[in-house]
């Protein structure tokens, strides 16, 4: 029977007994299932170790493990439950895994996990602070303290008197290089609309844009300019991979002869194929000088700055106009969790801002409000997971984390130095932190 004929068969008088009966039986039927879960998921981390990493299975492979429809009538719980051992199980790479070793770390850990389910069980939707205002807070306050566990300049602070940026957590480095791009767009052309003389049609002015980055700058970058259809130069680097402010200015000036307008530069700070690094001291002042947008891609690196003695590659942070990281690859939260900072959030609102009614609340002016620094309205409770993480293990034992895989994977920098050149060719390999002084 129904919930709906259950409740219509019976006396007034007896519904709200019979709901609660309802309501306590399924409460204690999810409190098993959870249970059973977590248990499960405890067995699987612990033994993972155990497990083959890549899974041997060909494209198409649950197709003959799977009913053709989904079922009509509900199934029961225990049958799910054994079906993620027999259908989902072995199409999976455990990245968790002590013996994987490919494409980047992605770790996980418990707190995260938890934090996550909490967020999970609360479903709110955080799109503006009145939607949620928990979701909201803890995100600006938790943003605010990865800021500073970094070491990043203090404009990026939502709490700071002399601030007018923040931080927000996107889904991925490449929504959030994708959002740097549009802010510095509309930033641009609303500084090059007083300066002509007839009115253009926006798609006029993007044609004459120009933005750069590294020839070893992920592929995130060029698909930005896809989206945005403005062009994009990837400069050459030099012999350690670097992309230098000499080759960025003679760019832009071979540029401006061309009759186009230099507006984005995306430096990054551990790059995709060896981990190397653009030389920030040398292209912000260049950026500054030209009036470009500087953005920072520190995807996989950005969590080394948690540790004070590898800070040397984020010298001329202070030109930067946005900071992006993954806590998601090196940082023991699990995915999605990206943290990314701006300078100026008016530039940000003044690229995303929609105000429909059924959105609007008493506190619009006061509150921050995310759905105006992202390209979805919706989001989720991830600063949930990042929270619980940054208590649980507190920055001493995040620093000891990150000092113990860089230290266990390379001993000396100078081997690592030799180790980035000789790599140059071999893609998808990460190395980590050397200093250039060593
Ligand atoms: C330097 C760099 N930038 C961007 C990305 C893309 O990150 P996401 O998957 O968060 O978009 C990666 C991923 O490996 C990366 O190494």
């Amino acid at each position: 029977m129904s919930l709906f004929t259950f409740l219509f068969a019976h006396e007034q008088s007896s519904l709200n007994t019979n709901i609660d009966l309802l309501l306590n039986s399924s409460l204690m039927r999810s409190r098993r299932m959870s249970k059973e879960l977590v248990d499960y998921i405890t067995q699987y981390l612990g033994s993972i170790r155990e497990r083959r990493v890549i899974p041997d299975v060909k494209p198409g492979y649950m197709k003959e493990l799977l009913p053709d429809t989904a079922p009509t009538e509900p199934e029961d719980w225990e049958s799910i439950f054994k079906d993620i051992e027999r259908v989902i199980m072995p199409g999976v790479v455990h990245w968790q895994s002590p013996h994987m070793h490919a494409y980047y770390p992605s770790l996980t850990s418990w707190p995260s996990m938890l934090g996550d389910m909490l967020a999970d069980a609360i479903n709110c939707v955080g799109f503006t602070w009145a939607s949620s205002p928990a979701c909201t807070e803890l995100e600006m306050n938790v943003m605010d303290w990865l800021c500073k566990a970094l070491g990043l300049p203090s404009f990026f602070l939502h709490y700071h008197p002399d601030s007018r940026g923040g931080g927000i957590l996107q889904s991925t480095v490449s929504e959030s290089t994708l959002v740097a791009l549009l802010a510095a767009r509309k930033d641009k052309m609303l500084q090059l609309r007083p300066e002509l003389e007839q009115d253009v049609d926006d798609s006029v002015l993007n044609s004459r844009l120009v933005a750069y980055a590294s020839d070893q700058a992920h592929s995130s970058v060029e698909k930005a300019g896809l989206i945005s259809l403005v062009k994009i130069r990837f400069l050459p680097t030099d012999e350690q991979l670097s992309l230098r402010g000499d080759t960025l200015k003679q760019a832009i000036q071979e540029d401006r002869r061309r009759g186009l307008v230099p507006f984005m530069l995306c430096v990054t700070l551990g790059t995709t194929g060896v981990c190397a690094f653009d030389n920030l001291p040398e292209l912000g002042p260049v950026c500054a000088e030209e009036g470009l947008w500087l953005h920072v891609d520190a995807a996989y690196a950005g969590s080394a700055y948690f540790c004070p003695e590898l800070r040397w590659s984020l010298e001329g942070i202070e030109f930067a106009d946005s900071f992006v990281f993954n806590p998601s690859k090196w940082m023991m939260v699990h995915f999605d969790c990206t943290a990314f900072w701006v300078k100026d959030k008016y530039k940000l609102q003044q690229t995303f801002t929609v105000d429909p009614v059924y959105l609007r609340h008493e506190n619009s002016h006061a509150a921050t409000d995310f759905m105006h620094w992202q390209i979805p309205l919706s989001r989720r409770f991830r600063s949930l997971k990042l929270w619980f993480v940054m208590r649980s293990f507190g920055l001493k034992n995040l620093q000891a984390h990150i000092r113990h895989v860089s230290g266990y994977q390379f001993p000396s920098c100078k081997e690592c130095k030799e180790f980035v050149r000789d790599s140059f060719y071999v893609s998808q390999l990460y190395v980590y932190l050397v200093s250039p002084g060593d």
